[in-house]
């Protein structure tokens, strides 16, 4: 299939490239590189279009030139905490700029579409692990830009048969490509494991735990880590299962619950150096404990993690970092 990768030089959208060319697609990067990296499409050697989704004239072309099938969605602003100081900026571009890219993809005919969402759009759960049918209550404006697209697509479906989507509701991204060819390079970097090997790196001073009183197995809080490349293959699972009339709702997780504290440990292990860490109060907006039921997306997608352990998603964090210690060239 021809996929248009909004977001594709960004940290998931990159690896999901990746897949799709050696799954044999023909995938385009459509990106503007507000907060991704022009070096992802010198690495990855498929056709890109630089230029914001707001520039209709751009992606109409892109949508054309490419004879695009399906839109691949990740692009987007992600900072829960940007996102509450800035949440204009937020709404603007997660959902204004999601409803440009659906109508533009309408005027060429183009009629299939995967959505990054996130497990933000449950806020704190009533029940773990989280189903799709656990209460949608998510507790910042980044989590409420995704529920609010997520609903725009479900009346959008429901108007016009011909249009097929999939929201995919990721845990914690993480891990790089195996072959050490693509990382993650967030600007300011905010998500655990970068944050902790940045810091065996001498990056950083240290690393401040949130929390250490939690009702959890050590007290610190516990993530869903998925693998960045097992998120990428659900995408492709997702596309080639788009069905009329079928709108897929499905959490993307390993199933399994890691503490702060255990993915420090195996940071250390992988690395053989110590983290130097600091114990804080809890931050406010924290939720305890976060993972995923991964059972729809086995029986809906066929797909599930196939790196369950952090172990193996650390070592390949690690194998990028190491190298890039200051992350992309550009
Ligand atoms: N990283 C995670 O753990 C995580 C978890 C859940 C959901 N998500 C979602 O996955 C998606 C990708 O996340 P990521 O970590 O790869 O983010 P990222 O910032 O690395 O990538 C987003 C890309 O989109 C581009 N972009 C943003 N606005 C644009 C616009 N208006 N026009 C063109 N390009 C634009 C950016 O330049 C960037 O390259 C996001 O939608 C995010 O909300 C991420």
């Amino acid at each position: 299939m021809n996929v248009l990768v909004a977001g594709g030089a960004g940290y998931i959208g990159s690896h999901t490239v990746k897949r799709l060319k050696a799954a044999g697609h023909n995938p385009v990067i459509y990106d503007n590189l507000s907060r991704g990296h022009r070096s992802v499409i010198e690495i990855l050697q498929v056709p890109a279009v630089v230029a914001d989704l707001n520039d209709r004239a751009s992606l109409l072309e892109a949508l054309r030139n490419h004879k695009i099938d399906t839109v691949m969605h990740f692009a987007a602003y992600a900072y829960v905490g940007e996102s509450v100081h800035q949440p204009l900026m937020y709404y603007q571009n997660n959902v204004a700029t999601t409803i440009n890219v659906l109508e533009c993809m309408k005027t060429v005919g183009v009629e299939r579409f995967v959505f990054s969402s996130t497990c933000a759009v449950y806020g704190d759960p009533d029940k773990i692990p989280i189903t799709e049918d656990e209460k949608k209550a998510p507790v910042s404006p980044y989590g409420r830009s995704k529920l609010m697209v997520e609903q725009i697509l479900a009346d959008y479906a429901a108007s016009d048969p011909k249009f097929k989507f999939a929201a995919l509701r990721y845990f914690n991204a993480s891990g790089c490509a195996m072959d050490g060819t693509l990382g993650e390079d967030h600007d300011p970097e905010t998500h655990l494991i970068p944050v902790v090997l940045q810091t065996i790196l001498g990056l950083r001073p240290e690393l401040v735990v949130f929390g250490t009183d939690y009702p959890t197995k050590d007290g610190t809080n516990v993530r869903d880590y998925i693998h960045v490349d097992d998120l990428a293959d659900a995408h492709i699972g997702a596309m080639e299962k788009l069905q009329d009339g079928k709108p897929i709702f499905c959490n993307l997780g390993t199933g399994n619950g890691f503490s702060v504290k255990e993915i420090i440990a195996t940071a250390e292990k992988v690395t053989g150096k110590k983290v130097p860490v600091k114990y804080g109060p809890r931050r406010a907006g924290d939720a305890i404990a976060l993972y995923a039921n991964p059972a729809r997306a086995k029986s809906l997608l066929g797909w599930e993690a196939k790196h369950k352990d952090p172990e193996t998603i650390i070592r390949s964090a690690w194998n990028w970092f190491e190298n890039h210690p200051k992350g992309y060239k550009s």
